[in-house]
């Protein structure tokens, strides 16, 4: 098919290298030249694992990027992955959203042929029907359901695996009202990995499918939240939490993912979700109680960790180390990263810090310009009197005898990845 993807971060640029390798002719439109000109020629404008050898293969052929809003008539389908970032509330912008919808309009009033647009970005019950539809029509002069179609189709991908989550997906959700004909247009787009891997498609409503999203980000996310709540219950009674939640997840109903506890979540999508939903929810006039507990418990975590290094060392003047930095290992993304808050306590006690990370130190050094910075764990460790870990990358599974470099061998592991040993201070935040 011949399909446009307006938005080149990193869901719309994965999507739209998929898409490619699937066979379809895509056009990838996004404002900013600084991503439309590597996709033309052949190189990724983000990092994924497994996207630069598609874009280097169809990028400038069967995979073109431009800034002009125009290449929407040249295709059938039209995908929005623009971002619904926080608002100041805590419910979403959509600023980026209603300008983009509306550039789409503006197109389709030259559209000679039927269009489907469809919705991949995370936006509140609602949103599709109540707010973008009406700037199609409008900016388009063409009415849905005759002229044009709409359909919410949310995206389940992370950072780090996201073309593997696109390419065998656990579910495809198409959001259509019933609309045959979107519902046909966006069903072929997914077509060859359905018969490949016998994805189970859902077809619902458009504010079912725009809050199957949410759901799924929130569930996950208060999944984590209540086996970090079980995981501080198992540390007061020195129960190991790990032992704990290997035997839960030999139930089927739980299932042994999202089960590591720790110092909680972070990245670009579970605060956001989960704060857009409590608001909404708040609006609706529902307190939605148990999404509050999570986001709760989430900040407490980082403050329960620094409290059992308290318990061992007085920061105040004091080297300590923060090992990871990243919100989760394979990313150099730190937005709401849990060593955010680390760094503040740390820098709070009066503490002098000194991080590491194999790839997040750039955008941390930005946040914290000021503290410093190592290029290898062992350079961090020497000399401090406590070392907090953050993130669980697997090179923090092999230190060993660089713990010997500390002035004061005092370990705070937040995510059960160093091997306890003999000469040193070792605490589990949940274990
Ligand atoms: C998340 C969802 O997993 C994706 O399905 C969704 O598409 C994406 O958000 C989105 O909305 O775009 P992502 O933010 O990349 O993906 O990160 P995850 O791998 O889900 O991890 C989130 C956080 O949970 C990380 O900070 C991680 O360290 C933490 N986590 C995860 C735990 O603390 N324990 C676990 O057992 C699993």
């Amino acid at each position: 098919m011949r399909v446009s993807i307006v938005g080149s971060g990193y869901v719309g640029t994965t999507v739209a290298a998929c898409l490619a390798d699937l066979g379809n002719e895509v056009r990838a439109i996004d404002v900013d030249r600084r991503v439309v000109e590597p996709i033309n020629a052949g190189t990724s404008p983000i990092h994924e694992p497994g996207l630069e050898p598609l874009v280097s293969a169809y990028g400038g052929d069967t995979l073109r990027a431009t800034t002009d809003y125009g290449a929407v008539t040249d295709t059938e389908v039209t995908v929005l992955a623009l971002p619904t970032p926080t608002d100041s509330a805590g419910g979403i912008n959509l600023e980026a959203m209603e300008a983009g919808t509306r550039s789409v309009g503006e197109a389709l009033r030259h559209a000679e042929d039927y269009h489907l647009v469809v919705v991949k970005s995370t936006v509140i019950p609602g949103t599709t029907a109540e707010r973008l539809v009406p700037i199609l029509e409008d900016a388009s002069g063409r009415r849905e359901g005759v002229d044009f179609g709409v359909a919410v189709n949310p995206e389940f991908q992370r950072e780090g695996s996201a073309v593997e989550d696109f390419m065998e997906p656990d579910k495809i959700v198409l959001g259509t009202d019933g609309d045959e004909r979107a519902l046909d247009r966006l069903a072929r787009l997914y077509e060859p990995l359905v018969a490949q891997w016998e994805t189970p498609v859902v077809e619902t409503g458009r504010r079912e499918a725009e809050m199957i999203k949410y759901a799924n980000n929130a569930f996950l996310a208060a999944k984590i939240s209540l086996i970090n709540d079980i995981g501080n219950i198992c540390k007061e009674f020195g129960v190991d939490t790990y032992e704990v939640a290997d035997a839960l997840g030999l139930d089927d109903r739980i299932s042994d993912q999202f089960l590591r506890s720790g110092v909680g979540w972070g990245g670009s999508c579970f605060p956001k979700d989960v704060d857009a939903l409590r608001v909404a929810a708040r609006d609706a006039g529902y307190e939605p109680a148990v999404l509050d507990a999570a986001v709760e418990l989430n900040d407490k975590q980082p403050r329960r960790l620094l409290s059992l290094l308290d318990d061992h060392v007085d920061a105040e003047g004091c080297r300590v180390a923060v090992l990871g930095l990243s919100f989760k290992p394979g990313t150099d993304d730190i937005r709401n990263s849990r060593a955010i808050p680390i760094i503040e306590g740390l820098l709070d006690r009066g503490a002098e810090i000194v991080a590491y990370d194999p790839v997040a130190t750039e955008p941390m050094r930005e946040r914290f310009p000021d503290i410093e910075y190592t290029e290898a764990a062992i350079d961090a460790l020497d000399g401090v009197y406590g070392a907090v870990v953050i993130t669980d990358w697997d090179e923090f599974a092999t230190l060993d005898t660089e713990f010997d470099a500390m002035a004061r061998p005092v370990v705070v592991d937040g995510r059960r990845i160093v091997k306890r040993r003999d000469g040193i201070t070792y605490e589990g935040l949940t274990w």
